[in-house]
């Protein structure tokens, strides 16, 4: 014991009295630049590990906006505030878009006091050309704004390709597109939320949803940066449900939607109302990698119902739909009885 302190003592006292470069000058050169590249490493990862950290942190301010009501869609007037599109359907479904007197004498569209249906013509059997339905787009436009879209039935059926959505037509995709509420032929797979926009637009981000991404390039064709909400978001689930509203607060911090289901709507009656209050929103985009305002202008709401075309024909065999779907809308109108929207109000609330 004794022996060993003495020994570990005067080895101590001789490194010590030797000077420094003759230390330093015994490591190998090798050595010293591990040495010195190991700092360096540390070095770094600790200022990328920081940058990298604070950058996956950033989030928008979200603090609620003081809103007020600008806006009712609702009762007889319903369909006043929309015009109707009657071109050939830009997305190739097997439909006609029909005018406001056709779609009024075929009673597609029909309001009351209490609520408002869009439907496609499910009694003509075999009709000659495509089958009649409805695209309407709302007069007023939109840059910014919070939304709330009561709804009772939402449309489903093999063959059908519903969609309550935002997009300035004739400017697209420069103005962006957002889509609400969107789903084809059963509807079982729950609602998908999506945004379009052009090149720029990333949401592999920070964000604050209950909804599952499904792609984050917001330029992705078809898709766009779509989130997936569960299976009572949509369809015939949703409907059981006696339906429910759909929030959509478009600003420039970012985009967000809720679906609030009816038998917890308590805070909608606030008035304005308070999105702070609604728990995590269903789809959030934020503007951390997405200047909002500059890709989304001009919003008008639109509400239609295809048939077929790219969404439909896509999910047809996945959703156990028979045959081919153009020959099964054109053969089989009954099927189509539960491809129609109510809806009780749209309200738009704009920040003072
Ligand atoms: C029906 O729709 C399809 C797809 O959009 C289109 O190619 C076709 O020309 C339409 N048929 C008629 C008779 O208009
Ligand atoms: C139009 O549709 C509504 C709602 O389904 C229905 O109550 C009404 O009787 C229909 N009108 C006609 C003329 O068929
Ligand atoms: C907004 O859209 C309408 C068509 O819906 C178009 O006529 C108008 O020029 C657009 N305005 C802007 C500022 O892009």
């Amino acid at each position: 014991m004794k022996n060993r302190k003495l020994t570990t003592d005067s080895l101590e006292q001789q490194s010590l009295s030797l000077p420094l470069w003759h230390s330093l000058r015994d490591w190998s050169s090798c050595k010293i630049w591990a040495a010195g590249l190991g700092i360096l490493t540390t070095i770094v990862v600790i200022i990328v590990g920081t940058i990298m950290g604070v950058r996956a942190n950033r989030y928008p301010n979200y603090q609620p906006l003081p809103y007020k009501l600008v806006e009712i869609y609702e009762g007889i007037g319903f369909f006043d505030r929309f015009h109707y599109f009657t071109e050939p359907d830009p997305t190739d479904g097997s439909v006609l878009y029909v005018d406001k007197h056709t779609a009024q004498a075929l009673n597609l569209t029909y309001a009351t006091e209490t609520s408002a249906i869009l439907r496609v013509d499910s009694i003509t059997p075999r009709p000659v050309g495509n089958r009649s339905s409805v695209r309407i787009e709302s007069k007023s436009k939109y840059d910014a704004g919070l939304f709330l879209f009561d709804i009772i039935h939402t449309p489903y059926g093999c063959g059908s390709w519903p969609a309550l959505w935002l997009t300035d037509g004739y400017n697209w995709p420069t103005n962006g597109e957002i889509d609400l509420l969107e789903a084809s032929n059963q509807g079982s797979q729950g609602n998908e939320v999506s945004i379009h926009t052009t090149k720029g637009c990333k949401m592999n981000v920070k964000r604050k949803q209950i909804g599952q991404a499904i792609s984050n390039d917001c330029n992705s064709p078809n898709t766009g940066c779509g989130v997936r909400g569960d299976l009572l978001t949509y369809g015939e689930r949703l409907n059981g449900d006696g339906g429910g509203v759909y929030a959509l607060e478009i600003r420039e911090a970012g985009i967000r939607a809720w679906f609030l289901r009816r038998d917890l709507m308590l805070n909608l009656n606030m008035n304005p109302p308070d999105p702070s209050t609604w728990g995590t929103a269903l789809a959030d985009f934020p503007n951390t990698e997405c200047d909002i305002p500059s890709y989304f202008k001009n919003q008008s709401i639109i509400v239609n119902i295809d048939l077929c075309g790219t969404m439909a024909t896509e999910s047809w065999s996945r959703n156990e739909c028979p045959g081919l779907c153009p020959d099964f809308v054109a053969e089989n109108p009954s099927e189509l009885e539960e491809v129609y929207w109510e809806f009780a109000t749209f309200k738009v609330y704009q920040a003072i």
